[in-house]
């Protein structure tokens, strides 16, 4: 397997306006995010991903861009980001930019002539239709719910947005559009860019015609006429052949509803498209037939299937991202641990689990304190349009119980992980002297960054030990993976393998005590222990024992 080095990094992502306010405007920014990058580095990550900091209206917190070539006002100027990359670079950190280029703004320039007249120069940089009998285009719903057509009177037509009215959806058959994303990808790595988080970059190419989804419904799923379009991998190796292959970059896509097939191609290891992608499955497990707000329970069966397909189907072909949470997902100890009775061994369990698997580990910021889920009293408290959509459409519009609604707010909502990031017991968390923009999660006086730092036991120092192996021992980056014990209802195990050496991984994703036998077949002259989350008596053979609540061990077999 070939070497690089942003498979051997681990990466952490910055969602700005939570992370740090420097001005006491309520709002992160770019000077806040300098105040903490002595913080980072001391966590020991490699790369920062920042969440989108260009100019926005943000009704979509950033991803709706006006001008790819500004900051944002709230976050700072460009000569603040001109400051960030400078202390970062001397750091040794680099820094990956959010590239949001399936829409913009409808207040980008681009959309603003676009919409002028069907004559105008900008007009095909998007997608416009007529309608049809009166109604929209087609029966598309959109990600944030209702038609994914909005129309404008102006010319009588529907623009096409699979987001927010407010996301149109540029038009990727226009090779001027492409043209003008390559070029502006070049004035950011020109910049010193070190690489590119691509916005679900999948959804780029829709089929010819846009066929309505069957089914007869008013506003229905067409997931399967835009994810992993027929032009997509054309459009993104030519991105690589136009910009991504003059730099030695980091490069992720976002990639919901890709199959490990479409990985392999778009994290091919010819490096002809993209390095990784983001991939959703593992994040649907808790999702019923309704969809996202229909949560059921996990199975540990189902992380263990889908899981070990990914890290076996894409084996020899391309490169995994490994992420448990990010800013559209709840937080990961309150969906995969126990956030009430069994906090900081679950999230130290889950960070092992995230940084031994084969792939890129990517950490969420406030993951390495163990920050939870959030229940507000009132939708009134919640920011996210996801949310505000869904709830109009749910319970004011269609009459649903709102107390169950809530419920699943509680579990899924993305406002989950957008609380502000708790520095210290102070009054908002350190985070703001002003009104933070979002609610401090209450529980900030004993989960905050401050008392990590103070205690040698904390989820802080073992994320910084796991990241420091990583380091150390190749095997972790590069051995292959497989699955031990796979009917083992509390226990998920598996090894890596890399030359003579292997690495045996044993977690305990259950709060009762779990035994676990080795199987027969694994060979080993010694073990050594790497990691665990609980004190260990040094005795213990590692044939036969019994794990802990939520216990975690890393063992290096030789
Ligand atoms: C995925 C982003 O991660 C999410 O936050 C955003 O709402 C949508 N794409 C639209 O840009």
């Amino acid at each position: 397997m070939e070497k690089k080095w942003w498979k051997e990094a681990v990466v952490y992502q910055i969602y700005p306006r939570s992370f740090m306010d420097s001005n006491g405007d309520g709002i992160g920014d770019i000077q806040g995010i300098i105040s903490k990058l002595d913080y980072l580095k001391n966590l020991g990550v490699d790369v920062i991903w920042l969440s989108p900091v260009y100019k926005s209206p943000n009704d979509d917190n950033g991803y709706d861009i006006s001008d790819y070539q500004d900051i944002m006002d709230e976050f700072g100027t460009l000569s603040d980001w001109d400051e960030l990359i400078e202390k970062m670079h001397n750091r040794g950190m680099k820094l990956m930019m959010d590239l949001v280029v399936n829409h913009t703004s409808d207040e980008h320039q681009w959309f603003i002539q676009s919409r002028k007249s069907k004559d105008n120069p900008y007009r095909d940089y998007y997608i416009w239709r007529p309608g049809q009998n009166g109604q929209e285009p087609n029966n598309w719903t959109s990600f944030f719910s209702g038609s994914a057509w909005e129309y404008d009177e102006n010319t009588d037509e529907y623009f096409l947005h699979l987001f927010s009215k407010k996301q149109p959806d540029l038009n990727w058959e226009n090779p001027k559009v492409r043209k003008e994303v390559y070029d502006m990808m070049t004035w950011w790595l020109e910049k010193g860019v070190d690489g590119f988080r691509m916005d679900v970059i999948n959804l780029i190419s829709k089929v010819d015609g846009l066929p309505s989804a069957p089914g007869g419904k008013r506003y229905d799923w067409g997931g399967e006429y835009f994810m992993n379009g027929p032009r997509v991998h054309e459009y993104l190796q030519e991105m690589n052949r136009e910009v991504l292959s003059k730099y030695d970059i980091i490069t992720v896509g976002e990639g919901p509803g890709a199959t490990t097939e479409e990985a392999a191609k778009y994290a091919n290891n010819e490096n002809t498209e993209l390095n990784m992608i983001f991939t959703f499955e593992h994040m649907d497990l808790d999702s019923g037939p309704g969809g996202k707000w229909d949560v059921k329970p996990w199975k540990l069966a189902d992380l263990k299937e889908v899981m070990s397909k990914w890290q076996k189907e894409l084996e020899g072909k391309g490169w995994n991202s490994l992420y448990l949470n990010n800013h559209d997902q709840p937080r990961m100890v309150s969906r995969f641990g126990d956030d009430q009775n069994f906090r900081e061994v679950s999230a130290k369990m889950l960070g092992t689990f995230l940084h031994t698997m084969q792939g890129t580990p990517y950490i969420y910021q406030g993951e390495e304190i163990g920050m939870t889920n959030v229940q507000f009293e009132s939708i009134d408290d919640y920011n996210d349009l996801e949310i505000k959509n869904m709830y109009r459409e749910k319970v004011i519009e269609g009459g649903e119980d709102a107390d169950q609604v809530m419920q699943a707010i509680y579990q899924k909502a993305r406002d989950n992980a957008r609380t502000p990031m708790q520095w210290d017991g102070s009054e908002h968390a350190g985070f703001t002297t002003g009104t933070p923009w979002l609610k401090v999660n209450p529980n900030f006086i004993d989960i905050n960054t401050e008392k990590a730092l103070e205690d040698p036991n904390s989820i802080f120092y073992y994320y910084q030990k796991l990241i420091k192996l990583r380091k150390e021992h190749e095997i972790i980056v590069y051995g292959t993976y497989d699955l031990i014990v796979p009917d083992h209802e509390q226990i998920y195990a598996y090894t890596r393998k890399l030359g003579e050496e292997q690495l045996l991984v044993i977690l305990n994703f259950s709060s009762e005590d779990a035994p676990f036998t080795l199987p027969e077949q694994i060979a080993f002259k010694e073990d050594q222990l790497l990691i665990s989350n609980y004190e260990l008596d040094d005795e213990q053979r590692i044939d036969s024992i019994t794990l802990r609540p939520y216990e975690a061990r890393v063992y290096l077999l030789k």
